[in-house]
C-alpha cells in the first residue's frame, strides 16, 4: 500500500500551530506507536520550530488533531519504511519496545533513513534480563542479587536457599506478565512451574532475585553512545486503585518532583547507574541510541535498578516532556545521527498526570463509549486509547485519556488536574484521586 500524504502546509486540526515560514527548516518526522506516550511524544514535536509535518503510526483520535495518523502498524516494520522513504520522512522516532524488538532501527538505518531508537540487539537491555543483570553485574551497578536457571530444580533450590519472597523473572518480553513476586514455597514452585515446566511465554529462562524494599521511582534519559542527558524523574502509580491497591496496570498517573529524591540520590543515579549502563554498552559493541529508562528503587541500601527499558515509559513522557524547554527536534536528531547536542533545558515546576481508563481495566472493559467535554479542559489531555467516529471521540482500550497539569507544587498540580477532569464526562471511566499521594502523607 502507498500512502501519500497533503502538502505540509496542510496541516490542520486545533492543535496545529501556526507555521512561522521565515525559520521553519520544514522537517517532515514520523512516530511510531499510538498510545498517550506517542501523543507527548508528537506534542513536544509540534512546539518544535523546525517541524513542520508529522506523522503518527498508527496515531489515535487525539494525535489526529496534531498529526497526520498513518494506518499501520508499529510492527510493520517494511510499511513503515516505504512510508517513509515514500513520504520524504526526514526523521522517525520509536516509541513502543515492540518495534525496536522488530529491528525497525537496523532496516531504517540500512535504507539510509535517520531513526531515533535502539538497534534490535541494543534493546536486549530491556528484553532480556538475563542480559541486563549480566550488565549491571559487570559495570558494577547497583541491583539486586540474582542467579539465572533454564532448570526448574535447581532454580526451586536456589530460591529455597535465599530468603522470601522471591522474584521470579520471565527472561523475555512478557508483556509486563513475567514477574512473579513468590511469598512461599508453593507460589515458587507453580510460578516457576509455569515458566520451566508449561514454558507458558515461551523456552525462556528465569532470572531469580532477591526482594528489595522502598519506592520506585523512573529516571528516563537520552542516550548517544557515551553520551547521557537526563530528563526530570518521575513516579509512576502501577496498581489500579487508590491506596497502591488492586491489580497492576500499565500505569494509572505520575507526577515529577519527587519529595523521596535528594540531589545526592539523582547524581547518584545518573552517574553510577545511568552513566555506567551506556558506556557498558559501548563496551560491549550495542551504543545505545534513543530513551533509557532506568526503573529504579530507593532501598534502605540506597539506589538499585529494577530494570532497564529501552524506550519512553507510559505514563512517564506525558508528565516528563511537557517540561522540556529545549526544540525536541534537534535532541531526537542529535542522537539518531550521533552528534552532540546542547544540555536539554527543563521548565522549573512540577506535573501532575491521571489515566482515565475503561471500568474494568486492567481486566475485560467495553470500548466505545461517547467522552464530552474535553473542549472545555484546561491541561494537557493525552489520548491513550481513543478513536473518532463522525468527529465525536469514543473510548477504544483499557487506558483512554491522560489529563496533566503543570504547577509550582505537587498541590498546586494535583489541584488543577482533578478540577479539570471534572469537565469530562463519560459513562464508563474511572481514575485514581490519589495520584502523588507520597507527597502528602
Ligand atoms: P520489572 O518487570 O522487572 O519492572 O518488575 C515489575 C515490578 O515488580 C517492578 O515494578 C517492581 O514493583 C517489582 N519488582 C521487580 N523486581 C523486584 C525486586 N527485586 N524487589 C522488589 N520488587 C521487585
Ligand atoms: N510506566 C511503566 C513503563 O513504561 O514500562
Amino acid at each position: 500500500m502507498s500512502l501519500v500524504y497533503p502538502l505540509p502546509s496542510q496541516r490542520s486540526g486545533p492543535g496545529a500551530k501556526e507555521i512561522n515560514l521565515e525559520n521553519c527548516l520544514g522537517k517532515t518526522v514520523l512516530v511510531i506507536g499510538g498510545g498517550g506516550r506517542e501523543h507527548a511524544i508528537v506534542d513536544a514535536l509540534s512546539r518544535s520550530p523546525q517541524v513542520e509535518k508529522i506523522y503518527c503510526a498508527p496515531g489515535n483520535a487525539g494525535i489526529g488533531e496534531q498529526a497526520f495518523n498513518v494506518p499501520l502498524k508499529d510492527t510493520d516494520v517494511e510499511g513503515l519504511k516505504a512510508f517513509a522513504l515514500e513520504n520524504g520522512v526526514d526523521l522517525t522516532v520509536v516509541g513502543p519496545e515492540a518495534a525496536l524488538a522488530a529491528g525497525i532501527v537496523d532496516t531504517f538505518r540500512a535504507a539510509g533513513l535517520k531513526i531515533f531508537g535502539h538497534t534490535r540487539a541494543a534493546t536486549a537491555i530491556e528484553s532480556s534480563k538475563e542480559f541486563a543483570k549480566e550488565l549491571m553485574e559487570g559495570a558494577l551497578i547497583p541491583t539486586a542479587a540474582y542467579r539465572s536457571f533454564s532448570d526448574f530444580e535447581e532454580a526451586l533450590s536456589y530460591v529455597l536457599s535465599r530468603p522470601f519472597p522471591a522474584v521470579l523473572k520471565y527472561d523475555g518480553l512478557a508483556a509486563g506478565k513475567g514477574v512473579v513476586i513468590a511469598q512461599d514455597e508453593a507460589e515458587a514452585r507453580a510460578a516457576l512451574a509455569d515458566m520451566l515446566l508449561d514454558h507458558t511465554f515461551g523456552e525462556g529462562r528465569v532470572v531469580v532475585e532477591d526482594f528489595l524494599t522502598g519506592p520506585e521511582f523512573s529516571f528516563l534519559c537520552f542516550v548517544d553512545g557515551e553520551r547521557v542527558y537526563p530528563m526530570p524523574l518521575s513516579q509512576d502509580h502501577k496498581r489500579a486503585f487508590d491506596g497502591d491497591k488492586g491489580p497492576n496496570t500499565g500505569g494509572m498517573g505520575a507526577y515529577t518532583g519527587l519529595p523521596f529524591i535528594t540531589e545526592e540520590d539523582r547524581a547518584f543515579a545518573y552517574k553510577e547507574i545511568m552513566c555506567k549502563a551506556a558506556s557498558a554498552m559501548c563496551a560491549k559493541g550495542l551504543p545505545l541510541s534513543g530513551v533509557l529508562y532506568g526503573g529504579l528503587m530507593k532501598t534502605p541500601q540506597g539506589i538499585k535498578v529494577i530494570e532497564f527499558n529501552a524506550r519512553f515509559g507510559d505514563p512517564e513522557t506525558e508528565v516528563v516532556l511537557p517540561l522540556l524547554q529545549s526544540d525536541i527536534y534537534e535532541v531526537f536528531e542529535g542522537v539518531a545521527t550521533g552528534t552532540p547536542v546542547a544540555e536539554p533545558v527543563w521548565a522549573d515546576g512540577v506535573t501532575l498526570g491521571v489515566v482515565l481508563a475503561s471500568k474494568g481495566y486492567p481486566g475485560r472493559y467495553e470500548k466505545g463509549y461517547d467522552i464530552a467535554g474535553l473542549e472545555l479542559v484546561d491541561a494537557k489531555v493525552y489520548h491513550m486509547g481513543t478513536a473518532v467516529r463522525d468527529g465525536k471521540v469514543f473510548t477504544n482500550g483499557g487506558r483512554v485519556l491522560m489529563v496533566v497539569s503543570g504547577g509550582t507544587d505537587l498541590a498546586d498540580a494535583r489541584r488543577k488536574v482533578y478540577e479539570e477532569i471534572g469537565k469530562i464526562a463519560c459513562d464508563n471511566l474511572f481514575y485514581r484521586k490519589d495520584i502523588a499521594h507520597i507527597a502528602f502523607e
